[in-house]
């Protein structure tokens, strides 16, 4: 188990859950052997038990080749890389069905809603990911879903009130399972009493974390994940770009509005607005 980032003197606790948690890694490779039923549905009634505020979540479950292929069109090819894609998603309109079942109408406000409703699908599908981790699965999440919410909703038949959060593609994985990732050492994400602002020296320190952990994996070079400069010559190699480079082109640079006003006008065709 990883313990580098430990400022205490003591061990720290352990067991066989935080240990499967503590391991677990994205899987992007595997065999071309079929998910049992039986697994994926104990897999997502483990997801389920996640805890929840109004169970505000569906998930569609997609074997078929032709229709996982259509998904790569939006997903890019890791759609198609496992046998089973699931999409999972928002869902107000269950919900409120229970509500009206007793005689009211949801009177909460949407952007509250999606508060709860994001947390609810959220926690559900982390769940779910651990659970099928223990038996042996592995499964890489793809966030393009929101930004494609009219073509999914379309394409699974979604109702309004219920919006595309994020995919996740599952299955065994091929060959070698990866280790656990680097993360943002402890003490830059865990305060005690009131929030402390980060320093340079700090920023230096995470950022030296990640990129040495996934430059030394090859992260980006096997998943020639580089995102190509807007302006002038990249002179980084996969040698020298990690996750510090990753990001800050990520968020520094891509035209994120035009992601934004796709999302809300989507939302607003899945008739949520606020
Ligand atoms: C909301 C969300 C969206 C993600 N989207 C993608 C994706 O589109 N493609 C991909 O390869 N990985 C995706 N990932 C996986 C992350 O890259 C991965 O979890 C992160 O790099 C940490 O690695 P680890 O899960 O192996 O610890 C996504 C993860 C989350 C939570």
């Amino acid at each position: 188990m990883r313990q580098a980032d430990s400022t205490g003197p003591a061990a720290r606790p352990t067991n066989p859950v935080i240990e499967a948690i503590m391991n677990r890694a994205s899987v992007r490779r595997f065999e071309d052997r079929e998910v049992p039923e039986e697994v994926l549905e104990t897999i997502v009634a483990a997801g389920r038990q996640a805890p929840f505020t109004g169970q505000m979540y569906s998930v569609i479950v997609i074997r078929d080749r032709a229709r996982r292929e259509e998904l790569a069109g939006l997903f890019g090819p890791m759609a198609v890389k496992a046998p089973l894609f699931m999409l999972i998603c928002v869902d107000f309109n269950k919900l409120e069905k229970f509500v009206a079942a007793k005689g009211r109408r949801n009177q909460a406000n949407d952007l509250a809603m999606l508060f709860l409703g994001l947390q609810d699908a959220a926690y559900f599908g982390q769940n779910l990911v651990l659970a099928a981790d223990s038996l042996g699965l592995g499964s890489c999440f793809l966030g393009g879903a929101a930004f494609h919410g009219a073509r999914l909703s379309e394409m699974c038949g979604l109702p309004p009130r219920v919006y595309p959060l994020v995919g996740l593609v599952l299955g065994y994985p091929a060959g070698r399972r990866p280790g656990p990732r680097p993360r943002v050492p402890l003490d830059l994400v865990m305060f005690h009493e009131r929030y402390r602002d980060l320093s340079e020296a700090d920023v230096e320190r995470a950022l030296g974390v990640m990129d040495a952990g996934l430059i030394r994996e090859g992260y980006y070079r096997d998943l020639n994940g580089k995102i190509p400069l807007q302006e002038g010559d990249d002179r980084l190699t996969y040698d020298d770009y990690g996750w510090g480079e990753h990001v800050s082109r990520k968020y520094g640079q891509r035209p994120m509005g035009r992601f934004l006003s796709s999302l809300l006008a989507d939302l607003k065709k899945q008739g949520i607005e606020w």
